[in-house]
């Protein structure tokens, strides 16, 4: 999309406020989106891909419903989900052979638009795109680059102006892998877990649940995001546990605090929780795997970290 004067400032002043961090990130990402380039957000999940993508919808001018003054709005943020089962008809449209002959291919008659066309002036985002097909990542390059494609026998040009955002997660082993041709199109910007134990901090105690009567110290919640932050670094560890399971864990032992009858978190909270919020996020190295489930790995990481890091005793 050839970003208008107004998009452009709007772009350049973003302070993308909902993400906290990713310095790096916003500069490139409004680098790439005043070049016009298509984008590919690569990144585990639970980063603030998805928030950021919102963000940049925000920036772009309000659009007309179809019928002047009727109804809401048309919505500026269209997402699909990447999968092996989105067909080239999903994306772009589905044409009916024999209306199509009476009306034209893309005549409203023959015509069901696909969600290309609802991103129309303004952002298409592509969720896991590697998990797509190659014959899907071929449709779409298509229809990014000649605003053209084939479906069902008839070559029909898109009228459709949009930002591309796409998402993969590189360490995603069940996917098809992206194809030369078509990552020679795109900008890569990658995005990692926040920077700081301070900013996921912040982020936590921003997104936590309000649950009237139990408080969480805030060194106590240091230590629950220090302690997930040690595992995204363990060598043991292969899938991660994201900010959403820092958010989760904090939010479970407000609440199990509170059925406890306590108006404090303690750590006993914490690690009674740890089973349900943490273990299932992550998955271990084949090394360790095959000795230890991760719910018995967790939950002896936490007595040492609690020992070590002084948690029985030193929280009040
Ligand atoms: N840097 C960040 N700033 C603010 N919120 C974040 C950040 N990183 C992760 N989050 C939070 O983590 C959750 C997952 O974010 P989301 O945008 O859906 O991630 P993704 O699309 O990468 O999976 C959300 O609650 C989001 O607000
Ligand atoms: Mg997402």
């Amino acid at each position: 999309m050839h970003a208008s004067d107004e998009f452009r400032k709007r772009i350049a002043a973003a302070p993308f406020s909902a993400v906290l961090g990713q310095g790096r990130v916003k500069e490139e990402l409004k680098s790439a989106l005043l070049a016009s380039r298509h984008i590919i957000l690569v990144g585990p999940p639970g980063v603030g891909k998805t928030t950021l993508a919102r963000e940049v919808a925000q920036l772009l001018p309000q659009r007309e419903s179809a019928e002047k003054g009727k109804g809401a709005p048309q919505p500026r943020f269209v997402r699909v989900q990447g999968s092996p089962d989105l067909t080239a008809e999903d994306l772009l449209g589905d044409i009916d052979p024999i209306k199509a002959l009476e009306y034209g291919p893309l005549s409203t008659e023959a015509f069901t638009p696909g969600k290309i066309f609802k991103a129309d002036k303004g952002i298409l985002f592509f969720d896991e795109v590697n998990r797509c097909t190659e014959k899907l990542q071929n449709a779409l390059l298509q229809a990014l680059e000649e605003k053209r494609a084939t479906i069902g026998g008839y070559d029909v040009d898109f009228p459709v102006d949009f930002v591309f955002i796409g998402t993969m997660n590189p360490e995603d082993s069940s996917t098809e892998k992206l194809s030369d041709v078509f990552l020679d199109r795109f900008d890569l910007v990658t995005m990692g877990y926040p920077e700081t134990a301070a900013i996921e901090h912040e982020i936590v105690t921003q997104q936590r649940q309000e649950i009237e009567g139990v408080a969480m110290p805030d060194a106590l919640q240091l230590k629950v995001i220090a302690f997930i932050r040690q595992l995204r670094v363990d060598k043991n560890v292969d899938k991660k546990p994201s900010v959403r399971a820092s958010i989760g864990v904090v939010d479970r032992s407000l609440t199990t605090a509170l059925l406890r009858g306590r108006r404090i978190v303690a750590p006993e909270d914490i690690a009674s929780v740890l089973p349900s919020v943490l273990a299932h996020r992550m998955s271990l190295k084949p090394s360790v795997k095959y000795l230890e489930q991760p719910e018995e790995y967790v939950r002896k990481q936490f007595e040492t970290f609690s020992r070590e890091h002084d948690l029985e005793g030193g929280v009040p």
